[in-house]
């Protein structure tokens, strides 16, 4: 299949809106980016075009989409249960990285919900993505564009890495600006339940709704959690190891790691912040960002992952980042990525 790359400049263009149009009603799928990481869609009343994305990123089928859309008045027709507290949510945080989970209406297939009664909806901020799910005219399922397991795209040659070849149409939005995936916050019931966290973090929604629970500090039947966090996540091709602890010996420690890969003529790299990377003895760092700079980190973080598979690094170490408010979705992230693989210090 030949993948065609768009512009942004190019949706201007009355052939290219058909194009999209066309090839995303005849259930086909078309990659374009989000404010969170790049999606890969399919028209979600299409079982052909979500198939497609099944197959193609090679997702497990009990793993549920999200449905995206643009015009909030068409909830209704997807969803049975809007609580009181969840209009003050869409109130404050729609258009934007949150995504919320409802109780399913008939129309939804289940093919998008792995078989859930509920169904995860969002509204993107992004113009590309609303304009791409504005020319369809339909509401469009999207999970992140990587292969499964793999981490996240946040710049276009991500997509084209993982999908060229595999999928339609690809359309270029330069870099995401958040680069970490929406919040997904279950409102089925009376409280609020955070099954992934991101950058609408738990103090905003309790600032809003009062009480918020957090997936896994509950008890394990008491909802249903995202099915997709129970897979490999986010993984690079190296072994990952975060280092924390005292700052002194997490610098010993990589140094010390670094010396000894480099011994045994092993490629191994450290992601690091501007700070910390001055005390790093190696050629091999990345620098995901200033220490105080949680955005810039939280923007930088699948890049790293997947910059450390580029460079075919076999052993990477990766401080942790617990300043601010992000952190909770930065470091979710990172501890999946490393497969829990911690060492404290
Ligand atoms: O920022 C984002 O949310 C990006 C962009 C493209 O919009 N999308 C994304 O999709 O991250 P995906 O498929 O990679 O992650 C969706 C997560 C998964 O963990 C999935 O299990 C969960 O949402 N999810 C989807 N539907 C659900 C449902 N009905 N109940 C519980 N969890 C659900
Ligand atoms: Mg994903």
């Amino acid at each position: 299949m030949k993948t065609i790359i768009y512009s942004k400049d190019d949706l201007r263009k009355q052939k290219v809106r058909d194009h999209i149009k066309k090839t995303l009603l005849h259930g086909k799928n078309v990659v374009f980016p989000t404010e969170t990481v790049y999606g890969i869609g399919a028209y979600a009343l299409s079982e052909e075009g979500v198939k497609g994305i099944y197959k193609v990123k090679g997702r497990p089928s009990d793993n549920p989409l999200i449905m995206h859309i643009t015009d909030i008045k068409q909830l209704s027709l997807y969803v049975t249960k809007v609580l009181p507290y969840v209009t003050k949510l869409i109130e404050a945080f729609w258009p934007g990285p949150l995504t919320l989970v409802f109780p399913k209406s008939e129309i939804v297939p289940s093919i998008i919900t792995g078989g859930l009664n509920t169904v995860a909806i969002r509204v993107p901020s992004n113009h590309i993505a609303r304009e791409i799910i504005n020319i369809a005219g339909v509401p469009i399922c999207a999970p992140s564009a990587n292969i499964s397991g793999r981490p996240s795209s946040t710049k276009t040659a991500h997509v084209i890495k993982d999908f060229n070849g595999l999928v339609d149409i690809i359309v270029d939005g330069g870099k995401s600006e958040i680069g970490l995936e929406s919040t997904v916050l279950d409102v089925t019931q009376d409280v609020p339940v955070i099954l992934r966290p991101g950058m609408i973090t738990k103090k905003m929604i309790s600032d809003i709704v009062g009480e918020v629970r957090v997936s896994g500090e509950i008890k394990k039947d008491d909802v249903p959690k995202a099915p997709g966090m129970k897979y490999k996540h986010y993984a690079p091709s190296g072994n990952l190891t975060i280092v924390q602890g005292d700052n002194k010996k997490v610098v010993e420690y990589i140094n010390e790691k670094l010396d000894l890969h480099k011994m045994n003529s092993e490629r191994a790299c450290v992601i690091t912040t501007k700070e910390q990377s001055k005390l790093i003895d190696s050629e091999y760092k990345y620098i995901i960002g200033d220490e105080n700079n949680e955005l810039e980190i939280a923007s930088n973080l699948f890049a790293a992952l997947r910059e450390m598979d580029d460079l075919n690094i076999q052993y990477i170490y990766s401080v942790s980042f617990n300043k601010g408010e992000y952190q909770e979705a930065i470091m979710n992230r990172l501890i999946k990525a490393a497969n829990k693989n911690i060492v404290d210090l």
